[in-house]
């Protein structure tokens, strides 16, 4: 291989690292909000598949199989939800100004992993 190749793989190599990183960093700051009372605090209201969640509460079903849902439906969601729901109890983390955009975005790369 080329000197040349060789920095073109190592590049590409540490780019696809580094995204890598960036979306796990983005998926705990995500769960960090999920879990924390002054926060996102939406385990008062859902217990999580297969993940170890402290104590949840039923208001809210349990969540499952999110990984196969639209980003955008779960972005919206968190957003408002009661464009899909209209008498949701769920409150709407967006429009109440609860969450900002990017505190949502990271929300949204948790809720991706949910089994
Ligand atoms: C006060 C209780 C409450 C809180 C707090 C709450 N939720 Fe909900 N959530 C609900 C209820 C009730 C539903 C079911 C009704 C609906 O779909 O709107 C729901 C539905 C959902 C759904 C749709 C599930 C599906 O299978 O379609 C998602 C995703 C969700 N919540 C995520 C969150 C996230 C993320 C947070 C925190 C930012 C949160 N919820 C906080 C009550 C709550």
């Amino acid at each position: 291989m080329s000197l040349l190749a060789k920095i073109a793989v190592a590049t590409s190599v540490s780019i696809a690292l580094s995204i890598s990183l960036q979306a796990s960093d983005l998926v705990k700051k995500g769960e960090k909000i999920f879990n924390t009372k002054k926060i996102g605090n939406c385990l008062a209201c859902h217990a999580v598949n297969g993940k170890d969640i402290d104590n949840p509460g039923d208001l809210g079903p349990k969540l499952s199989g999110l990984k196969n849902y639209p980003d955008k439906y779960l972005y919206d969601k968190v957003y408002n939800p009661y464009t899909t729901n209209p008498t949701s109890a769920m409150p709407p983390f967006g429009l109440n100004g609860i969450l900002m955009p990017d505190e949502i975005k990271a929300v949204v790369a948790y809720l991706k992993t949910i089994q």
